[in-house]
């Protein structure tokens, strides 16, 4: 009895441990789902930019389509930022690892900007987008300055 306890607690224990890097059988697949994530995040925030900087015309509709995109894939990369992806095909640098909490409060300062963009976007008025957009752009590069190689 006393042993199938002791084997129990061990199998809990390690199924915690197991369960962070759950999603991803190997650091190289959490490697390549972060940086699909920010491909795509990137992406549709890029077709925003356009009509921003005017080089494609305003279309409200396009713009809220590429904001919910946008606004749900900033969800996704940082929880693929887990133990051992700190080398291989990545630009991540290892101080994300070392300062995680700053990192984390980074990721979700990208989020908050980009969710208040989301609710610009509906409102359908052009300037407000502009100067939201700007925001969001500031909390990305805050964070590559920071987090992220050359
Ligand atoms: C909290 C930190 C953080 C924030 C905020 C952030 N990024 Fe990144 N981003 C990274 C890191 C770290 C990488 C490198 C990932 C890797 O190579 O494993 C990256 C990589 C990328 C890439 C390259 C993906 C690839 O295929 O190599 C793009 C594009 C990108 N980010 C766009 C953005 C945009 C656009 C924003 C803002 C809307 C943003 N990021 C906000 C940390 C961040």
């Amino acid at each position: 009895m006393h042993k199938l306890m002791l084997a129990a607690a061990a199998l809990t224990g390690l199924m915690t441990a197991l369960q962070a890097a759950a999603q991803f059988a190997k650091p190289e697949d959490a490697i390549k789902y972060r940086k699909a994530a920010f491909t795509v995040m990137g992406s549709h925030f890029g077709r925003i930019g356009a009509m921003v900087n005017g080089r494609v015309p305003f279309d409200a509709k396009a713009a809220e389509t590429n904001i919910e995109i946008a606004t749900t894939m900033s969800k996704l990369p940082y929880v693929a930022f887990i133990e051992g992806t700190d080398k291989g095909e990545t630009r991540a640098k290892p101080e994300i690892w070392s300062e995680m909490d700053k990192f984390r409060t980074a990721a979700s300062t990208m989020q908050d900007e980009m969710a208040k963009l989301n609710a610009a976007t509906k409102t359908g008025n052009l300037d407000a987008i502009k100067a939201q957009f700007g925001k969001v752009g500031q909390s990305c590069k805050a964070c590559h300055d920071n987090y992220r190689k050359e």
